[in-house]
């Protein structure tokens, strides 16, 4: 543990996924990288050259795994200021802040008039009230009532700044302790269905505190959250999507 010049304590952690180890510092404020985060950079397909947008980059570590795979540049963006500068001196610790920058906003907003051939869009998509029982969100910034709202909103935004290029491909996480079938309408309804593929998928048992928790129990009853028991366990699945973005004369209208 350190302190940086705000006097916010700072912890080392050594990211153990793919194109590691490396190591990032991340704040008490900042999202700390999980299963999920690791899942995504297992599923990311990365080219020599690649432009990639990284959207709720967190400390940055999914933008450092997309320029360790060989991306020649990375912009990530977070709505979070505090995850922002924590990202801008990981860059710095890794040496890679010739490639790889980072930009404070909502969504998409902060990369409009870029083109992208790969965005990685993992926001903030666990229910407010499940993310409160969890603390897994330490600025308390979670994905709406169901889930589905924050990441619906992200997949509109990529449609409105147009910043990624026909053929370009979009790495999606969604999952069932989300409304999932709401993101993946919208998903469809953007980059066509037939341009949607699915991954990678991984089972999780959810904590203890969650699992017991009234929100989960209301949510499985109105049927927005599809969890499983094992054992005294209760499981959420993870899946990555690939969206593939038609050229524009393929795309599908807005919803009116
Ligand atoms: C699940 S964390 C993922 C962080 C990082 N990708 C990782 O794997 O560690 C989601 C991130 O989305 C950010 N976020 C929440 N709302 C946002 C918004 N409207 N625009 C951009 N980022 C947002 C949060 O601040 C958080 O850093």
């Amino acid at each position: 543990m350190t302190r940086d010049m705000t006097g916010e304590t700072t912890a080392e952690l050594e990211w153990k996924g793919r194109t590691g180890p490396f190591t990032i510092r991340v704040n008490p404020g900042v999202f700390a990288p999980t299963h999920t985060s690791r899942t995504i950079a297992e599923a990311l397909e990365i080219a020599p050259g690649d432009t990639v947008i990284d959207v709720g980059c967190g400390s940055g570590v999914l933008s450092f795994v997309a320029a360790r795979l060989g991306a020649a540049r990375v912009i990530g963006c977070d709505i979070s200021g505090e995850a922002v500068e924590v990202a801008r001196g990981n860059a710095r610790l890794l040496g890679l802040e010739d490639r790889v920058e980072f930009r404070v906003g909502s969504l998409l907003d902060p990369v409009r008039g870029e083109r992208a051939n790969v965005i990685i869009g993992d926001v903030s998509g666990i229910p407010d009230e499940i993310a409160e029982v969890s603390g897994w969100f330490p600025d308390g910034r979670a994905g709406g009532p169901t889930g589905a709202e924050l990441p619906a909103a992200m997949l509109e935004s990529i449609r409105e700044n147009d910043c990624l290029a026909p053929g370009g491909r979009l790495y999606l996480p969604t999952g069932t302790i989300q409304n999932e079938s709401r993101i993946l309408e919208v998903a469809r309804r953007i980059f066509g269905a037939a341009n949607l593929q699915s991954l990678l998928s991984r089972e999780f048992p959810l904590p203890d505190v969650v699992a017991r928790s009234k929100a989960v129990a209301r949510m499985m009853k109105e049927g927005v959250l599809d969890l499983h028991a094992r054992g005294s366990r209760l499981l959420w699945r993870l899946q990555v999507w690939r969206c593939e973005m038609p050229p524009p004369g393929a795309r599908q209208l807005p919803a009116v």
